[in-house]
């Protein structure tokens, strides 16, 4: 068994596709073991999105990620249960993501593509520690 993080993103909760997105999580036979409707501030931010400090898109994504609610959450499932979340997220840009994924289904803009997933088990493990820390 394994665990990742997810966040619905803000764009995700103001257009109403949290319980989409839950629900395709589900039907695939992953587990929500956690879940809560969270502000993000700027310094949780930059620990979750520490890679991308300092980056041109930097300012803009935490503007965007903390103008409002986001759904963060955690998955359970088999092992690299991460990669499977990834999958069904499809690529960043959500130009370039095919249909039947999320971003591919929902989604028109790099910034707001709807949805993060961690994209290891070392990053699911990090990142449940900030948001999710004692789980
Ligand atoms: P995430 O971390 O949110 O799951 O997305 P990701 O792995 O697919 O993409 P990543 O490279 O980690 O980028 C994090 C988020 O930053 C925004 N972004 N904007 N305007 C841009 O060039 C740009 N590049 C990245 C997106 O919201 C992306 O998901
Ligand atoms: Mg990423």
């Amino acid at each position: 068994m394994s665990r990742t993080f997810i966040i619905c993103k803000p764009d995700a909760v103001e257009r109403g596709y949290v319980g989409e997105i839950l629900n395709r999580f589900e039907r695939k036979g992953l587990k929500l073991v956690a879940g809560e409707l969270r502000v993000l501030d700027a310094e949780t931010l930059g620990k979750h999105y520490e890679e991308h400090v300092g980056k041109g898109f930097y300012d803009d994504l935490v503007g965007f990620m903390s103008r409002s609610p986001a759904f963060v959450a955690v998955l359970e499932g088999p092992e690299d249960t991460y990669a499977i979340v990834r999958t069904m997220m499809g690529p960043t840009n959500p130009a370039a993501a095919p249909p039947g994924t999320i971003r591919g289904d929902f989604g028109t803009e790099m910034t707001e593509n709807l949805v993060h997933g961690s994209d290891s088990n070392e990053s699911a493990e990090r990142e449940i520690g900030i948001f999710f820390p004692g789980l």
